[in-house]
């Protein structure tokens, strides 16, 4: 089976190739992008599945808040065309999840189908209220807050620079 590596530790041109192939080019014109314009992925919680040197999928997260209220922004994960539906976006969700609980369990929130992140426990329940800098359909703005901290109920979600 595959093991996540940090994504720090992989060429940056490979990463860009595999969410040019997972995405399309057009990637940068996402909303999501427009919340981590200069900021740095979060090292401990962005990771990569290779195999025989040849990346296969990546995930990455990136400091936000609502106010003060920090939260952590999941994605973009990616799996490679050839290589969706064997498992390896779970994987990196999970391996995610469990690094994330051990830096104290922070909330998060993503844009994304909630058909497929609601097993990891992102829903849109809690984000009715939020506001992002550019366009996103509600049921996909989902949220995940295991430790049962008190979210901003409104407010607009802006990228942060706090260091993590
Ligand atoms: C979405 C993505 C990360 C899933 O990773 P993956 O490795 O292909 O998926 P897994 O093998 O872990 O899981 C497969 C299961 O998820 C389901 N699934 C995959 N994408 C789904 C989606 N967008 N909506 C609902 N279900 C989805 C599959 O039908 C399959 O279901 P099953 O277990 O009942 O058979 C990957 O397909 C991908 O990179 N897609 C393109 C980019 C994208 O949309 N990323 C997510 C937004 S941040």
């Amino acid at each position: 089976m595959f093991e996540p590596v940090a994504l720090e530790s992989v060429d940056p041109g490979a990463v860009e190739a595999l969410l040019d192939d997972a995405f399309g080019a057009d990637r940068f014109r996402r909303t999501a992008y427009l919340l981590r314009t200069r900021s740095r992925a979060i090292a401990p919680l962005s990771l990569a599945v290779q195999q025989s040197g040849q990346l296969l999928g990546s995930i990455q997260c990136w400091p936000v808040r609502i106010g003060g209220f920090p939260l952590v922004l999941v994605g973009p994960v990616a799996v490679a065309t050839t290589e969706q539906g064997k498992g390896i976006g779970q994987l990196l969700m999970h391996s995610m999840l469990a690094a994330a609980a051990k830096i104290g369990e922070p909330a998060m929130v993503m844009i994304g189908d909630p058909e497929y992140y609601e097993r990891f426990g992102f829903t849109a329940d809690a984000t009715g209220g939020w506001t992002l800098p550019g366009p996103w359909e509600p049921r996909r703005l989902l949220a995940r807050n295991a430790a049962g901290l008190p979210l901003p109920a409104a407010g607009m979600i802006e990228e942060d620079d706090r260091a993590l």
